[in-house]
């Protein structure tokens, strides 16, 4: 039984208790049917009135949504306002400055916590140190960061001088770090010595001089360097400047520029079916508003709740609801530094323990490692920690199979805690299918209903809608405020990807499959519908892959597939063509294992295939197309059923039938 058909046999529903209705944001169904009432009536009045209650504006917007450069939609265009002040200097201004914001747990256990006030005066320092190195509005600056209270001081310091910030996750490799660099045209790189996860440490810096070094970066004349370790660094003394050392000077206050609704708050990187990542790019009040409302909606926030989000800033979850969610609503939550596993496989039990969360949002692949784990270590298992302090627990970034579901609902939440399974993309700025905790009966294994204002859809290849029961491609109907605005500096591709004439040119097609229930019409996705593979919640784009593998000098062909992992989702499966004879035995395993720390240089260690076959071509139609299918039953041991008559060489499936 596939994953999916397990997901739909499940039939299982677990109703909100009575306890978790009462005085929730959206208090039952029958609130949450009176939201989704009021956008279906008054769309844009729907969304003016939500911007109005959940925003600090500085100049109030007149219009709310401009359609007339469809689908570049623009929202809220002429009213200004500053993604920082909302957060902090508003916070503040409600008496909340002595409040925890961040609890922050280092690698090694140590904790310190940072106030609003504190977090405020940080984030000030900072940008006027961006100034005072020249920074202006609308320019950018790439963060390349550990997990700190800096990374997230760094974002808003832009935030607030209206520059915009790229982050790029520290697990990406100098070559990746040096194309964003140079696509996003950045004058600023602000990084630490050193990262340190797992009792390990990777050189941040020297990374970004060696990025720094390669072709096209050459507008950057500012590198920032947050020290972590005290670990040695090179230096280019007209270029780098200590962190410390910049912001000693700076005064704790900074007046914040105020900029339209449509500025962009930040560009993102992410995997598309080309090689080629694409920069999304999101708006300053659009996507403000709706991190923060759904922090409210679909978490339930409340003043006591200690949130803990585990994902990383340089991801959009960790954009979401670490870095604008959390301190947009003055939230209380934990920041942690290092990995699940380290020192023990415990560790997020005990530190939820220690921390007291309430809220606990984290992704399918960690839970299931997390499980074996606990299997082979009992000492690790959530029953040897006090969790009780939790009540909601979220799931992101891939499907999770009902049995992970139950697991993480029994043994993490106590029976009692609902999983909100929460759906969404990078374009999409925050949740757009998800349960509400004190309102949405759960079915585990699916992300259940559209978020009040979000039209989602199935329908079929031509953008016809399709009724219940029936799978298809996943579109949203209408604009949302906190939606991907444009790829940077690529106008044609973003409407290509995501508005395509085959649908009409109205849909937003989010690139996933799903299909509705026919008595209930919850989603359930089925994954994606492109050459975009999910491992262990990472997205990477298959093409991005081969393209590195044939950048080898050895290497003459390549195809990415992957295959089912029972852990990480989907597993890498590379099928590689050298320049010479097609290598077997330990040969093959030497080439093979060279080729993926080949991989893990050019892309990042994530992208490292897990498996590598050789042969001594690819199998491909009589029109020259690669065989993808057939490549995937490869990749899964599966028997070949399809039709290989069009093979020139048949031999090269039993070559490539097996891993090197
Ligand atoms: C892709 C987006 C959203 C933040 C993290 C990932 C998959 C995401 C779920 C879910 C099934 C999911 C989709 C989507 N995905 N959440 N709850 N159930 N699949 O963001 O890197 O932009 O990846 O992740 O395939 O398209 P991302």
């Amino acid at each position: 039984m596939s994953a999916v058909e397990s997901v739909l046999q499940e039939r299982r529903v677990f109703h909100p208790s009575s306890e978790a209705v009462l005085g929730a944001t959206v208090s039952g169904m029958a609130a949450y049917h009176a939201l989704v009432a009021e956008a279906d009536r008054d769309f844009e009045g729907f969304w003016a009135r939500l911007a109005r209650e959940h925003l600090a504006w500085h100049t109030p917007f007149t219009k709310v949504l401009d359609e007339r450069d469809a689908p570049f939609y623009k929202w809220f265009e002429d009213g200004e306002l500053n993604a920082s002040y909302n957060c902090l200097d508003r916070q503040i201004g409600l008496g909340h400055g002595e409040k925890v914001a961040i609890i922050f747990e280092s690698d090694d256990g140590t904790v310190s916590n940072v106030t609003y006030r504190d977090l405020y005066h940080r984030v000030c320092r900072l940008a006027n140190a961006l100034r005072s190195r020249g920074i202006r509005k609308g320019d950018r600056v790439v963060i390349y960061m550990p997990m700190s209270v800096e990374g997230i001081t760094a974002m808003h310091a832009c935030a607030r001088i209206g520059a915009i910030h790229s982050v790029v996750f520290g697990g990406f490799s100098s070559k990746s770090l040096s194309e964003r660099i140079a696509d996003i045209g950045a004058v600023a790189v602000i990084t630490a010595d050193e990262q340190v996860r797992g009792g390990k440490t990777l050189p941040l810096k020297n990374i970004v001089d060696e990025a720094l070094a390669m072709e096209l970066c050459g507008a950057v004349n500012t590198v920032i360097v947050y020290r972590r370790t005290g670990g040695t660094v090179g230096w280019h003394a007209n270029r780098d400047v200590w962190m410390h050392d910049l912001v000693a000077a700076q005064s704790d206050t900074c007046e914040p520029e105020w900029v339209s609704a449509e500025h962009p708050l930040f560009v993102l990187y992410t995997s598309g079916s080309t090689g080629k990542p694409k920069g999304v790019q999101h708006s300053t009040g659009g996507y403000l508003l709706w991190a923060a409302l759904t922090m409210k909606w679909t978490f339930d926030i409340r003043p006591d709740d200690v949130f803990w989000c585990t994902a990383d800033i340089g991801w959009i979850t960790g954009h979401t609801y670490i870095t604008y969610g959390p301190t947009a609503v003055g939230a209380t939550q934990v920041v942690f530094e290092g990995i699940p596993t380290y020192p023990h496989a415990g560790r997020f039990w005990e530190m939820i323990q220690k921390h007291k969360a309430t809220i606990f949002y984290t992704a399918p692949t960690a839970i299931r490692s997390l499980v074996k784990a606990a299997e082979a270590d009992i000492s690790t298992h959530p029953k040897c920690f006090d969790l009780s302090s939790l009540r909601i627990l979220g799931t992101v970034g891939e499907p999770i199979n009902p049995e992970t579901w139950i697991w993480y609902r029994e043994h993490v939440g106590g029976g009692r805690c609902p999983v909100i399974d929460t759906f969404w993309q990078t374009e999409t700025g925050g949740h757009v299918i998800a349960p509400l905790p004190g309102a949405t009966p759960l079915v585990p294994g699916s992300c259940t209903l559209p978020m009040p204002g979000i039209h989602a859809a199935i329908v079929d290849e031509t953008g016809h809608e399709l009724p219940n029961g029936q799978g298809g491609a996943l579109v949203i109907k209408r604009p949302w405020p906190s939606m991907i605005r444009t790829i940077w500096g690529d106008r044609a591709r973003f409407k290509a990807s995501y508005f395509p004439d085959e649908l009409g040119g109205k849909l937003y097609l989010a690139g996933d499959g799903a299909i509705r229930d026919r008595a209930t019409g919850y989603f359930t996705i089925t994954g994606r519908t492109d050459d975009v593979l999910n491992v262990s919640g990472h997205r990477l784009g298959t093409m991005e892959i081969e393209s590195a593998l044939v950048a080898n000098p050895i290497v003459a062909e390549a195809a990415v597939v992957s295959r089912p992992d029972e852990t990480t989702g989907e597993a890498i499966v590379a099928f590689v063509v050298l320049k010479r004879t097609w290598p077997t035995g330990e040969e093959g395993a030497r080439i093979a294992n060279e080729l993926r720390v080949w991989v893990a240089k050019e892309i990042g260690p994530i992208a490292k295939p897990r498996e590598i076959r050789f042969g001594e071509n690819l199998p491909k139609t009589r029109s020259g197309k690669i065989m993808r299918r057939l490549l995937r039953s490869l990749a899964k041991g599966e028997s070949i059923t399809q039709d290989v008559s069009t093979l020139e060489n048949p031999s090269i499936l039993d070559q490539f039938g097996t891993s090197a």
